[in-house]
């Protein structure tokens, strides 16, 4: 008989990993194995790591060095390291750490149950083949957020930005079946949960590799829309010129999705936009901005850019701060350039920028991102969101719940802890850099 093991895990990245440490979980539960948040106490660790930069890196290595010194006083303990630079490091990794057990990647560790028993058997291993079989076959998932659901409906990525390690770690893009989705979505459903958020580098390709031409994101939408559960519906991420006039459509016509764009952009520049591989100039990102802001009063356009591309000018730049204003973006996520080992623009060492003007770059994007932010928010004052409630806190012996609206934005206001899970109608009467504040309407 095999006793009751714990496990612990520490994900970093994005949400596509943090929904893999979720299907890991499931797995591992219907293993016998228990979920610890103590990773001391913990039987088997395992850290899903993430590439996209070296900072993320350098995360995972110091995570395995710590959990290294641990096993010098407990051998029996199992060290697994999961995710994308698993991926793109595979037995390097295992001749690097010698105190790793395990090493898989975002597309093997639906093997993990067969993994666990060999290195419960004292092998050390490197898996990082795809796992066609052993993939959607219908094991537990733990859900880690409180009310949002998570659900891929697409992995990998087939557009070879020249900066991003994304295609090389997670492959080439395969959609998920309608079938496949929907039923995740309606398991989660029935577990309560209230908002649904599909995934995928590039959700508006959905359905492009099947030979049905009428399923596509739209066509999604749709269908989960008639879903009979009061619920609503995100997507992320979403690539500028893959979004059609059809999902648009579908986003006005379905009462269950929200008024929420991810878009990144990148940079402001053309040029650099044209360096960086990306298939649309600052006028066709803005067209699509338009487009999507006359279609919807109260739309949340959100995106991605990096400071310090290599050969990135200063006026270059500059347009990047310049677009922020000029397509109104309510919120994006910043980052230096990080050279990605095996990517194009990591060979352009030549014209890779000083850690200094990167730095500076970066410092500005973020002023003009909280701006921005600010700005956004208090176009909010005096309208009624509808919002989730998710989580509360106390503070000065007042009930403060935090919420999210359809438009993405977080609303705090004071309330009964029983409505955590519910909608509820705010009134917006105060706007800070991060969030809302508001009242409840009764
Ligand atoms: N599929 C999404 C992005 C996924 S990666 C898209 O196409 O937009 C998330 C973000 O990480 C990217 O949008 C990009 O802004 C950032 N990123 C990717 N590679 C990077 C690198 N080498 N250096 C700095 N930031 C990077
Ligand atoms: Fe990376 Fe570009 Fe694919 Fe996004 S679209 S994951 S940035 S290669
Ligand atoms: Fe995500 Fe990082 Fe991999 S952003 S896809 S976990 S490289």
């Amino acid at each position: 008989m095999s006793q009751e093991k714990k496990v612990y895990i520490e994900t970093l990245g994005c949400q596509m990993n943090k929904s893999d440490s979720e299907r890991m979980l499931g797995m591992l539960s219907h293993f016998g194995y228990i979920e610890t948040s103590e990773p001391k106490t913990a039987d088997l660790l395992i850290i899903n790591t993430c590439s996209i930069r070296q900072l993320s890196e350098d995360k995972a290595y110091s995570y395995v060095g710590v959990w290294s010194k641990w096993k010098e006083t407990r051998p029996e303990l199992k060290i697994a390291v999961s995710g994308c630079v698993a991926q793109q490091y595979r037995d390097k990794l295992l001749k690097r750490f010698q105190k790793v057990d395990l090493v898989m990647g975002p597309r093997s560790f639906y093997r993990l149950p067969s993994l666990l028993e060999k290195i419960n058997n004292g092998e050390r291993i490197c898996d990082v083949e795809d796992a066609v079989n052993e993939k959607e076959n219908n094991y537990p998932i733990k859900r880690i957020s409180g009310y949002n659901a998570w659900i891929p409906i697409s992995e990998g990525c087939n557009n070879f930005c020249t900066y991003c390690i994304v295609p090389y770690v997670r492959g080439r893009e395969r959609s998920r079946s309608l079938e496949v989705i929907k039923k995740e979505v309606v398991d989660a459903l029935k577990q309560g949960y209230k908002e649904i958020t599909l995934l995928g580098q590039n959700v508006d390709s959905w359905g492009k590799d099947f030979d049905d031409e009428t399923l596509r994101l739209g066509k999604l939408l749709r269908e989960l829309n008639t879903l009979d559960y009061d619920f609503r519906i995100r997507f992320v991420t979403s690539y500028p010129t893959d979004i059609t006039d059809d999902v648009i459509k579908a986003v006005q016509e379905c009462d269950k999705v929200c008024e929420y764009f991810h878009i990144p952009m990148q940079s402001g520049n053309s040029e650099v936009l044209k360096a960086m591989n990306r298939r649309y100039t600052r006028e066709q990102y803005g067209e699509i901005v338009k487009k999507i802001r006359n279609t919807f009063e109260n739309v949340t356009i959100t995106s991605d850019f990096i400071a310090g591309f290599p050969g990135e000018t200063e006026e270059q730049f500059n347009d990047t701060l310049s677009a922020i204003d000029e397509f109104e973006l309510d919120y994006s996520n910043t980052a230096a350039y990080s050279p990605r080992e095996g990517t194009v623009a990591a060979k352009w060492v030549d014209k890779f920028l000083d850690e200094k003007t990167k730095k500076e770059r970066l410092a500005r994007l973020n002023e003009k991102n909280r701006q921005a932010c600010l700005k956004s928010n208090q176009k909010a004052l005096g309208k009624i969101y509808e919002v989730l409630v998710e989580d509360f806190e106390e503070k000065d012996e007042k009930i403060i719940l935090k919420s999210k609206s359809r438009n993405n934005k977080y609303v705090h206001f004071e309330g009964e802890k029983e409505l955590i899970g519910k909608f509820v109608n705010v009134k917006i009467n105060k706007a800070s850099t991060w969030h809302l504040a508001g009242e409840i309407l009764s």
